[in-house]
């Protein structure tokens, strides 16, 4: 049987996402496929922490187009130009970007009217090159912090390894 998905709302965060990495590393032993990772990724971190949607943006054309890839939410939109919004600024920079309220944020694309506020990091693959964004929206303003950003980006650290 499948391990559960412990419940980490009440965890301090950097307990929380050292948790969830030991539980990735522990189901991902062996393989390697990145759409296993990314689906076990993204089920891991929706219902740790309760999120609004959780998943992948992939690079479809290399600094030009993401497309939507394994995650967990209602539907997200498919795709997604580099440069626009919010996954597209991540992975135009490479760069985190934190949203406290995407009502402020320029050029926000909205797939699902709930969300308030959102993280996107930038997924590097075993080469150092770009291969995704992973993106997680919170029904909740202001959800986010450095906390996330660096527990998010040591888990897509995987993809690295
Ligand atoms: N809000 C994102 C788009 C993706 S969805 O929220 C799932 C953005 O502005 O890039």
């Amino acid at each position: 049987m499948a391990e559960a998905i412990p419940d980490l709302r009440k965890v301090p965060k950097v307990r929380a996402y050292a948790e969830l990495r030991g539980h990735m590393d522990a189901i991902l032993d062996g393989v390697d496929d990145q759409v296993t990772a990314m689906a076990t990724m993204a089920a891991l971190v929706h219902h740790a922490f309760g999120h609004l949607w959780t998943g992948f943006y992939r690079v479809a054309v290399p600094g030009q187009l993401l497309r939507v890839g394994p995650y967990q939410g209602s539907l997200g939109c498919v795709d997604i130009a580099f440069g626009r919004g919010v996954c597209g600024s991540a992975a135009a920079e490479s760069k985190t970007q934190i949203v406290p309220d995407v009502a402020k944020y320029p050029g926000h694309i909205t797939c699902d009217a709930r969300s308030r506020s959102e993280i996107v990091v930038p997924v590097f693959g075993q080469q150092g090159d770009l291969i995704a964004v992973l993106d997680v929206d919170s029904d909740k303003l202001d959800a986010f912090d450095m906390d996330d950003a660096r527990g998010l980006e040591q888990l897509v650290s995987w993809f690295a390894q």
